[in-house]
């Protein structure tokens, strides 16, 4: 086959060196605009892993790249006085120089051309090749030569970076976040070679205009950042090569191939450093790519199983990348936590590294954690945690208000359309009672409508009628007498969405064909296009509304109900009113978002009037709509919770969308949390994340990283509505209160969990890549 490649970088080389390694036949030319001495960059980090798969790949390579890197196991994150240390992240570091040198070497060697200072301009060196390689980098020539196929997107990210050097010396992998009198500096600092150490310094972007850096030559920044850097380079001067302050951008195509020809690392896409090298990521793309030709020898074939075989892992890198670079975006944010929340908070920054994941690798580091945990849980709660013997975050008790949550796990409110004309029932208790016992702190009712009218669906549950409060008296009464939990009551209006079906029969949302009832909302519009037209609320409509669930929230009162939810989010009534893609009045119920938030506030303030000053208030809200460029979005939300802040609000539940059908929410794991991080931080309030959290190891991670006080978790408890019990089991956490009734199974469940426990690290164990030092000794 004849392949020309676009590019000596490490995608390049790699990917000509292994396709000449597997066939000799093949007649393969590299063309490189620069010399082979002449590089950007400093040094380049990988993973144990990586370096495994390298092994595999090419041993040749391995063995000098093994030969020649630095290796370091322990992250240390300097923040403003305090060094905090974590052990287990090891990785090795390499100088781009080096590794371009040995890959040019063994593809030489192997018989690959590479044409260095030769810049290509236009396709006619490429004429007649079977195969054409863009390799090209970031500003990949081939890219955008096909763009119209290859569809290429640019989104370029909002802190400014330099890439430096110095001859310091640092042992572990080095973060060193401190500021100056211009703002906050980030500095990401690994040793690549014996005096030879890699020095990224990222800043927001205000505070590199305030330090004059965006007029800065090379010089002049080096001079500043030497002069500020003074007591960490300790006389040691920082390198430069091409070292411009830069925006990051994030590089995605469509597409990777087209006809012949295919695309490789950079050109592809980029992986922001902070989680892992750009070079390591374009590497294992030219091995996968070489892995496709073995497998497939006809040219379409092979580049669609390469695409196909990198698409999911290269999303993962950049979604994980993207978490990363906006922890920076967003740091300012943390400034006011603890150096140990900090650290914990950056460490755990993407959503791979958890809580037990970092137990795993360090657990002194961990039971720090827990043990400054416990310290602030007895300091700002009140509350006798141990610290000695501390239990996880998620064991921590919480208090709001005279309210007193054993944990921090919340049943999140599930609407049943089990109940006749608003009454709960047997499975009402069943239900809600199974998951008291299964040991939440706390257990909500379904979304519980304050006038019938109000009702989501014919089988919803209410608080509107005398004979509901005895029933619900009941399933309240049981859940205080026969476990630890407190429960709440959510209490909604439906407005658009209400006369509808009930899901499993005809599907959410959609409107009633026989004994459906007016309805009303903020303004005139369907939720779905063939909905129901719901009525302008007017003023007479908004007064019985706010008395409804005066009303409501007083019977609830009777009832017993520990604390009770405003539902303000999903597009019912009151959410009707807060996003402006349902809020289309004029007067002062519309309009700006103080206006729109006039109604729920009033209704709010009502309620808060009506409800026992002992007992805590939540508030539900979306705190997105997920419609880009338009609606509610993560600020927006931080001025919803700050007003209902303002109006006594205890807590807020952070749900996002279902406000319109026009939504493209993005999911994955935890993926509300972000929301529920910037409103606690920035609005000053507690809150409930909810949201595909599945484990309590996740818990954990939100939790002591401050991005959430309470976690709801929804599906998972109908799956398993003793999820806390075994949670408890697995940390080992025998203080748990469990159900006399159920107690013979604690001390089995204990062990059992201790068991697996044991087993799966010794799986781990085995399972895991070799650490690099071990492959360097294999390599000499
Ligand atoms: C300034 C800077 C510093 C960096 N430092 C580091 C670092 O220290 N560590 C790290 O891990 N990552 C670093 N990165 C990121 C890393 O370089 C990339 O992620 C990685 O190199 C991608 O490999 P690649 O082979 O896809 O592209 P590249 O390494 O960019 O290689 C592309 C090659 O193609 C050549 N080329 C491009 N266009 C043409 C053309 N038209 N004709 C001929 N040749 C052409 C270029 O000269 C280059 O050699 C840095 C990036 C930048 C921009
Ligand atoms: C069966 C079911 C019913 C739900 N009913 C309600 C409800 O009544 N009120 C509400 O605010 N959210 C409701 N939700 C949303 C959940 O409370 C939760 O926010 C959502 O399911 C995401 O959490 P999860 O990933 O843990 O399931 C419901 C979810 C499910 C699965």
């Amino acid at each position: 086959m004849k392949i020309a490649i676009n590019g000596g970088g490490p995608a390049g080389l790699y990917f000509a060196l292994l396709m000449k390694k597997a066939d000799r036949r093949h007649d393969i030319v590299v063309y490189e605009r620069n010399g082979p001495d002449d590089t950007f960059g400093f040094g380049v980090v990988f993973s144990d892993e990586t370096l495994s798969n390298f092994m595999g790949a090419d041993e040749a390579t391995f063995r000098e790249i093994a030969r020649n890197f630095a290796y370091w196991d322990d992250i240390e994150v300097r923040y403003k006085d305090e060094r905090i240390r974590a052990r287990g992240h090891g990785f090795a570091g390499l100088g781009r120089k080096k590794l371009l040198n040995i890959l040019q070497a063994r593809a030489e060697s192997l018989g690959v051309r590479i044409r260095y200072r030769t810049d290509i301009t236009d396709m006619r060196p490429f004429e007649g090749a079977d195969l054409v390689v863009g390799a090209d980098g970031l500003n990949s020539f081939i890219r955008e030569r096909f763009k119209e196929h290859f569809k290429p997107a640019i989104d370029m990210r909002k802190t400014k970076f330099v890439w430096l050097g110095t001859t310091k010396a640092f042992g572990p992998f080095t973060f060193i976040f401190r500021p100056n009198e211009h703002g906050w500096f980030y500095v990401h600092a690994y040793r690549y070679a014996e005096g030879q150490t890699t020095w990224i310094v990222e800043t927001h972007e205000e505070t590199w205009r305030r330090a004059g850096l965006d007029k800065a030559s090379e010089e002049e920044t080096v001079a500043y950042l030497e002069r500020m850097y003074a007591p960490e380079l300790e006389g040691h001067r920082l390198l430069t090569n091409k070292s411009i302050w830069r925006s990051f951008p994030v590089v995605t195509n469509e597409k990777w191939h087209h006809g012949n020809m295919v695309l490789l690392g950079d050109a592809a896409h980029t992986v922001q450093f902070s989680i892992g090298s750009g070079t390591k990521v374009a590497m294992e793309d030219a091995a996968a790519l070489a892995d496709a030709f073995a497998q497939h020898h006809a040219v379409p074939e092979a580049l669609a199983a390469y695409e196909e075989a990198r698409r999911a892992e290269i999303g993962r890198l950049q979604s994980s990348a993207l978490i990363s670079l906006k922890w920076y975006e967003n740091a300012l944010r943390y400034n006011d936590m603890d150096p140990q929340q900090y650290v914990f908070s950056f460490m755990s920054r993407t959503k791979g590294v958890t809580y037990e994941n970092l137990k795993l690798r360090d657990n002194d580091y961990v039971a720090a954690v827990d043990r400054w945990w416990a310290g602030k849980v007895r300091q700002e709660q009140g509350f006798d945690v141990p610290v000695d013997k501390p239990p996880p975050p998620v064991f921590t008790p919480f208090r709001l208000r005279d309210l007193v949550l054993a944990n921090r796990i919340v049943v999140s409110p599930m609407c049943q359309y089990s109940a006749e004309d608003g009454m709960p029932n047997d499975w009402h208790l069943v239900h809600l009672g199974g998951m008291a016992v299964g040991g939440a702190g706390l257990v909500f009712t379904e979304m519980t409508d304050v006038s019938r009218e109000g009702r989501i669906t014919t089988g919803c549950a209410g608080m509107y009628k005398k004979e509901h409060v005895a029933a619900w008296r009941r399933i309240v009464d049981f859940v205080h007498a026969r476990s630890k939990a407190k429960i709440g009551m959510q209490l909604a209006h439906a407005g658009q969405k209400a006369a509808t079906k009930i899901p499993w029969q005809g599907g959410s949302d959609e409107p009633l064909e026989e004994g459906t009832w007016p309805i009303v909302a903020a303004s005139a519009i369907p939720y779905l296009p063939h909905g129901q037209m719901p009525k302008a609320m007017d003023r007479a409509d908004m007064d019985k509304v706010r008395d409804d669930f005066v009303r409501a929230a007083r019977w609830a009162e009777e009832a017993g109900f520990d604390i009770i939810e405003l539902h303000m989010a999903h597009g019912y009534l009151l959410s009707s009113f807060i996003t402006p893609l349902s809020n289309l009045r004029r007067d002062e119920y519309g309009g700006t978002l103080e206006n729109r938030m006039r109604f729920p506030l009033e209704v709010f303030d009502a309620v808060r009037e009506a409800w026992p000053a002992p007992k805590p208030i939540s508030v539900r809200i979306s705190a997105t709509d997920w419609v880009d460029g338009e609606g509610i979005d993560g600020d927006q939300a931080v001025g919803i919770a700050r007003m209902l802040k303002a109006h006594g609000a205890d807590i807020i539940d952070v749900s996002a969308g279902q406000t319109s059908t026009r939504a493209k929410p993005v999911y994955g794991r935890m993926f509300q949390t972000p929301f529920s991080e910037q409103i606690r931080l920035e609005a000053g309030i507690p809150t409930i994340t909810v949201g595909n959290i599945t484990t309590a190891d996740q818990v954990n991670t939100i939790v002591a990283a401050g991005r959430a006080d309470l976690c709801a978790l929804a599906r998972p408890h109908l799956a398993d509505p003793h999820l806390t019990l075994e949670a408890a089991a697995h940390y080992g956490y025998a203080e748990q209160a469990w159900p006399n009734q159920y107690l013979t199974s604690k001390s089995q469940t204990m062990r059992l969990a201790a068991e697996k426990n044991r087993q799966e690290i010794e799986l781990r164990e085995a399972a895991k890549a070799r650490p690099v030092e071990e492959l360097k000794d294999a390599a000499e």
